[in-house]
């Protein structure tokens, strides 16, 4: 029996995650579970899935769980300091870390440092401070698991290979819903339009990434600190059915991939029960049915965001945490329909700009960073508006 802790087990990783666990009780036990506001939500997991211990980010939130769960054993937790305290448990076997955007850096690093073993779905911490976050897994003897489809794919089509034969490393990004869109079609975009993805059920922000194709450039950051990976052998290739998750091409000419359906519980199941492949049984991937999969090469004009990551993965220090910064800030803006669709990419690119990068020696580094990177893009916004 496996003691897990889900970090943002509101969301959608934290859903299909539980999905597994209520599929699989004699495999895993719920330990702890954390979210951020959805203290509802959050009440049907504890009734459902009777964890330890709880912790919600927002204190009002967690005030409103303890006064309808009195009858309840579960420790309810709250505020920063609880959610970290629920990711260190000493007793979870597993740590899978799903919470949205740079939130999830200090609890995510800090169940690292506690030794714990972590599955990360949660990009945006490995984006702002990959190499740290590595070399605190080094020091305690771990590795970091990845979740992300196309990470799952890597270390599957990489696992038992010599690190040195790789020549490139290949993500798959299905485009989104405006691969066919020109840039004036995608100056119009609506919020609706853009949380359309055609293949894939995520979260708002993610779903927004993948419009915007920013999600594969952070997507591009992860795996170079995930697979220790120069960034000139990373490479991005449009593949619209989202079939498959990505390749890894070898110096002998051959190159392995990873196939499946489109459906997170793959990956998450494997991160979970790694090396052991769980009976989920989903439909067959029946390739005679599909008939065929497409391939483009990626547009750097009308997905700049792809051309932002690059750059800084290649300027390094704390410039990929300013990038995941302003993007988290203009996404946001975005959301609450404050800017235009094509007013990211612009939030984006005039906050790194104006940022001064400085060399990433720790923790506070990038979160000094990210603190600046957000007050220069909500200024951004609020002058644009
Ligand atoms: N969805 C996918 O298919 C997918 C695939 C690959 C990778 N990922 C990555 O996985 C992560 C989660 O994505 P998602 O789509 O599951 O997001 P989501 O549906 O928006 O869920 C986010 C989760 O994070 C929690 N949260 C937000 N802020 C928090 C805070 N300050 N402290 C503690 N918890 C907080 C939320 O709690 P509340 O409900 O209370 O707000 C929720 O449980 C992202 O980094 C994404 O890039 C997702």
């Amino acid at each position: 029996m496996k003691n897990i802790i889900i970090l943002g087990s509101t969301g959608s990783i934290g859903a299909s995650t539980l999905d597994i666990v209520a599929k699989f009780p004699n495999r895993f036990s719920v330990l702890g579970l954390v979210a951020g506001t959805s203290d509802e939500k959050l009440e049907e997991q504890i009734r459902t899935f009777h964890p330890k211990v709880v912790a919600l980010a927002d204190a009002t939130a967690a005030r409103r769980l303890r006064a309808r769960i009195v009858e309840s054993p579960v420790e309810i937790l709250d505020g920063p300091q609880g959610v970290i305290e629920v990711a260190c448990h000493p007793e979870s076997d597993l740590v899978i870390s799903a919470i949205v955007g740079g939130a999830g850096l200090v609890p995510t690093l800090a169940a690292i440092r506690a030794g714990r073993r972590v599955a990360l779905a949660n990009k945006e911490p490995m984006v702002m401070a990959g190499q740290l976050m590595q070399e605190e897994a080094h020091r305690q003897g771990q590795s970091i698991f990845p979740v992300d489809s196309e990470h799952s794919a890597i270390f599957q089509s990489i696992e038992g290979h010599r690190r040195e034969d790789v020549r490139r490393i290949i993500l798959t990004a299905s485009g989104g819903p405006f691969w066919e869109h020109s840039l004036e079609e995608m100056g119009q975009a609506t919020l609706h339009q853009a949380l359309q993805h055609p293949n894939w059920k995520m979260g708002a922000k993610i779903t927004i990434d993948s419009a915007t194709m920013m999600n594969k450039g952070l997507e591009i950051i992860e795996a170079r600190w995930l697979f220790d990976c120069p960034p000139a052998q990373l490479e991005v290739l449009i593949h619209r059915e989202s079939i498959i998750h990505s390749l890894v091409e070898y110096r002998d000419g051959s190159v392995i991939a990873q196939l499946g359906l489109p459906d997170m519980r793959t990956p998450i199941s494997y991160a979970m029960n790694y090396p052991e492949r769980l009976p989920l049984e989903p439909p067959p991937l029946d390739l005679g049915a599909i008939g065929k999969l497409t391939f483009y090469p990626p547009d750097f004009e009308r997905f700049p965001c792809l051309n932002l990551a690059y750059e800084a993965l290649q300027g390094g220090g704390t410039l990929p945490a300013t990038l995941n910064a302003a993007n988290e800030v203009a996404v946001d803006a975005f959301l609450k329909k404050e800017i235009a669709f094509l007013d990211i990419v612009t939030v984006i690119r005039r906050t790194i700009d104006a940022s001064v990068p400085q060399p990433l020696r720790s923790l506070e580094d990038a979160l000094e960073a990210d603190q600046r990177a957000r007050e220069k893009a909500s200024q951004f916004i609020h002058s644009h508006a």
